[in-house]
Formats: C-alpha cells, sequence, structure tokens
C-alpha cells in the first residue's frame, strides 16, 4: 500500500468513524474587553463542501478565520483540523498544519513591492526550498493560468483592478495545494460582473480540487452561487446553518431580516 492509498484508508476510516470534518468548530467564545464577539460558535466543513458564513457588519466572520487559522487564540472553545485540536501546539506544528490552509486575506493582502510572479512564488519560496528555480517559476505560471491571469507575471499589484487582485490571491492561496480553502469576503468592493466571474472561479477551482472550503461573504447572492450550505451568524451565534431554501424558509426574525435586507 502507497503512503497516499494508506492516507485515503485512514480518511476513510475517520470517516465512517464520523470524524471526517476537514475542519471542525466546537462551542467557540471569543471577546474582546468587555466586548464578546464569537459566543458559542460551531460549524464543521468537510471535503468537498463549501461552507458560506454569513452576517453583518462586525458580527466576527473575520474573527472566526483567524481563529480557524490560529492567527489568534479562542477564549474558549476547540478548534479540530482534520481531527487535530490546533490550541496548544507548537508553533512548527501550526506551521505544519497551515501548509494545508489556503487563505486570502480580506484586503487581499498582496505584498505590494512584489510583483504578481513574486508574490505567488513567495509560499513557495518558504515551503518548497526543493523546489528548483526553473520548477517554482512553471509552477507560479500553472496557477495563475488557473485563476485566468496568465501573461502578468510583471505587474505590480498598483497596477491591477480590485477582481485581478483576488484572483492573484486566489493563485497564492492554491500555491501549496491545501485541502482546507478560507476566503474572506473574495467579492467584497467588485462590481457585479467580477463578482460572478470570481464566484465562477471559486466553483471551478472547488471542482477541481475538492477542497474543504468556508468563503466568508456578506454577499447573499454569492453565497447561493458557491455554497452547499451557509451559516448566518448573529449576536455571537450561528442563528441558522444549512441550504439557501432553508434559510429562506425560516421564521427566524434575524434570518428573514438579513435576506429582506440583502
Ligand atoms: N484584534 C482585535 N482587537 C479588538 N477588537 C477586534 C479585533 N479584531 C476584531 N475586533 C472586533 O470584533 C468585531 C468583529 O470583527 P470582524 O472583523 O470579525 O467583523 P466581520 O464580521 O468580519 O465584519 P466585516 O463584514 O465588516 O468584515 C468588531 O467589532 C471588531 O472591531
Ligand atoms: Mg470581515
Amino acid at each position: 500500500m502507497t503512503t497516499t492509498d494508506h492516507i485515503a484508508t485512514k480518511r476513510e476510516e475517520a470517516h465512517q468513524d464520523g470524524g471526517a470534518s476537514a475542519v471542525a468548530v466546537q462551542d467557540l467564545h471569543k471577546s474582546f474587553g468587555s466586548q464578546i464577539v464569537l459566543n458559542g460558535i460551531g460549524l464543521t466543513v468537510s471535503r468537498g463542501e463549501t461552507l458560506a458564513v454569513l452576517g453583518r457588519s462586525g458580527t466576527g466572520k473575520s474573527v472566526l478565520l483567524k481563529l480557524i487559522i490560529g492567527l489568534q487564540k479562542p477564549d474558549s472553545g476547540s478548534v479540530r483540523i482534520h481531527g487535530q485540536d490546533i490550541a496548544g501546539l507548537a508553533l512548527d506544528q501550526l506551521g505544519e498544519i497551515r501548509k494545508k490552509m489556503g487563505f486570502l486575506f480580506q484586503q487581499a493582502a498582496l505584498y505590494d513591492s512584489l510583483t504578481v510572479e513574486q508574490n505567488v512564488a513567495f509560499p513557495l519560496q518558504h515551503h518548497r526550498k526543493e523546489m528548483s528555480r526553473s520548477e517554482r517559476s512553471d509552477r507560479v505560471k500553472e496557477l495563475l493560468a488557473e485563476v485566468g491571469m496568465e501573461g502578468n507575471l510583471e505587474k505590480m499589484p498598483s497596477d491591477l483592478s480590485g477582481g485581478m487582485r483576488k484572483r492573484v490571491g486566489l493563485a497564492r492561496a492554491l500555491a501549496l495545494e491545501p485541502d482546507i480553502l478560507l476566503l474572506d469576503e473574495p467579492t467584497a468592493g467588485l462590481d457585479p460582473i467580477s463578482s460572478a466571474e470570481i464566484d465562477d472561479l471559486i466553483l471551478k477551482l472547488q471542482e477541481q480540487y475538492r477542497m474543504a472550503s468556508i468563503v466568508v461573504t456578506h454577499d447573499l447572492h454569492s453565497a447561493k452561487t458557491i455554497a452547499d450550505r451557509l451559516a448566518l451568524l448573529d449576536g455571537g451565534n450561528v442563528v441558522i446553518a444549512g441550504t439557501f431554501e432553508d434559510l429562506q424558509h425560516s421564521d427566524v426574525e434575524c434570518v428573514r431580516g438579513f435576506l429582506k435586507d440583502s
């Protein structure tokens, strides 16, 4: 049996165990001073599944992603990545887990002083030291082609449109072949056509790589297009999690209010 087969078998066993979630968040609490932001959040995402996390501004969506990546620590509750609780992991162990997680921050966080090519090459330079320069260059071209940005290698981030910056951010997030993808507002600030293109790209990538994806958005249309399930945050909790139709049929007042205003 090859190592890959072995891992696949282990995953299958975990699945039969009910432990198939790539990401499992349980009873997560996070406050800043006296401000309670997350007050007992729970959610799970499996391989091949896209969960949209919705909510009004300030409901803690970005904080939730930062807790899942381990950039911030929860006050209580747990974050499990492929069954492993990330609390109390040493930095190098957390680093290993993070390599399998691609993320795109809300501000598309490209390095402004680096070209498109250098931005996408960055994670490879740091985590794929065995790659030769030409292998890395080929991989960067492949990644940029994947997101429809081939031919823009030498451009600086300041020369790109908002949608193009998101694409480059996505290419960089995919560089280490993650099995978990976390996207914070991938369509925010984009016009409807560019948003729809990014949605299509996310769907294509998901089809191709079958990652476990969490996409934070306050764009209901985008969530409906890309996600298998949606979770709405309000008052520090997940007030509803289900399909778009489940949200539409909900009697919960804040769900109805969110849908009406979206
Ligand atoms: N490091 C921090 N220190 C203090 N307060 C913080 C910190 N990070 C987030 N907050 C607060 O937590 C709350 C939730 O912030 P968060 O960025 O998660 O909101 P959000 O749901 O992502 O909003 P948006 O839709 O506008 O991006 C906000 O009131 C914010 O000010
Ligand atoms: Mg946010």
